[in-house]
């Protein structure tokens, strides 16, 4: 019997990267998802979807990952943890298809997606009825092996979905929903340049040498809290300054590309109330919040957007 999972992607409002630090982030579970369909096997098998996971074959053995192309994918590596996360759940083996329509590490949390997916379908498979928090915090333990260091921000995005404000305290990290329906989004996606685990690297060694990049994090975190009052007071004007400053400070930590840079000063100028880069940086994801959303489309295309989205609700979470 085929089991499948639909697991959202997301993008961060505010507070990437200095999430990982323990300063808050704000992040949208986004209605563009990710499906997952397993079978119950006495191997381990990954079967590529269309479009972009087509550039991948990957036959997972019972020790090693043979990989046909595209070796350096984010995918390839979180799939041999995928594969920890699976076993880790009792299963002797899985067969497992993916489709999605996003690029792999393009900021939108699409790897997160895959992984809150794969535990779903595999807890269901292995009929542990866990709840979506349970399949969150599985999938966050994936992340941190993967990345060296991860929040909990995309897979507790993907996995309970809507508005969430993610905030520390002492070791715990806290999740709380926002009651935030809809924001007025346009999402580019561009070609990503380097891995998420790269970017979260390169942040922590520039933190090590440069006494100033904590003052720059704590100020993300600043910002992420005065965003949260600006979204409860449904205040898109102060929202959309916040955002572009969140951005500068993304630009400061050498986060963004050419791409990137020429696509948030043509957002501006076509009236975007705000724009930033969203998630790990140097390529990937840049949102833009306007009223004109079609004029933002157009400068999202013109400055080489490979992917577009107009979002018109968030998502409810994994379901499975
Ligand atoms: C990646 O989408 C966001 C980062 O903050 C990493 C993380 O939160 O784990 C760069």
């Amino acid at each position: 019997m085929i089991v499948s999972a639909r697991a959202p992607t997301k993008v961060t409002l505010f507070g990437e990267h200095a999430v990982v630090y323990g300063y808050p982030a704000i992040v949208l579970s986004i209605p563009e998802y990710v499906v997952v369909e397993g079978v119950r096997s006495d191997k381990f098998l990954l079967r590529s979807g269309p479009v972009y996971l087509n550039k991948l074959s990957i036959i997972i053995g019972e020790n090693a990952i043979h990989v046909a192309r595209d070796t350096e994918s984010d995918l390839v590596r979180y799939f041999s943890y995928v594969l920890e996360a699976v076993r880790s759940l009792g299963l002797n083996g899985l067969e497992i298809s993916i489709k999605s329509r996003l690029p792999v590490g393009a900021g939108l949390g699409t790897s997160a997606a895959v992984t809150v997916g794969t535990v779903a379908v595999a807890s269901k498979i292995a009929e542990m009825n866990l709840t979506k928090k349970e399949i969150a915090k599985i999938a966050w333990e994936v992340e941190k092996k993967v990345q060296g260091k991860a929040s909990p921000m995309d897979t507790f995005a993907s996995a309970l979905g809507g508005a969430l404000y993610i905030s520390k305290a002492g070791s715990d990290w806290n999740i709380r929903r926002l009651s935030v329906e809809n924001l007025p989004l346009v999402i580019g996606v561009f070609r990503k340049r380097k891995t998420t685990g790269e970017l979260v690297k390169m942040v922590n060694e520039k933190l090590k040498e440069i006494k100033v990049i904590e003052r720059v994090l704590e100020t993300i975190g600043e910002i992420t809290n005065e965003a949260l009052k600006a979204l409860e007071n449904k205040d898109l004007a102060l929202l959309g300054e916040l955002m572009n400053i969140n951005h500068g400070l993304l630009e400061a930590l050498g986060l963004t590309n050419k791409e990137v840079a020429c696509a948030i000063h043509s957002l501006k100028q076509a009236g975007a109330l705000g724009a930033k880069m969203s998630g790990a940086g140097y390529g990937g994801a840049v949102i833009a919040l306007g009223d004109d959303l079609d004029s933002l489309v157009s400068v999202m295309r013109s400055c080489g957007a490979e992917k577009v989205l107009k979002i018109t609700s968030l998502s409810n979470g994994v379901e499975y």
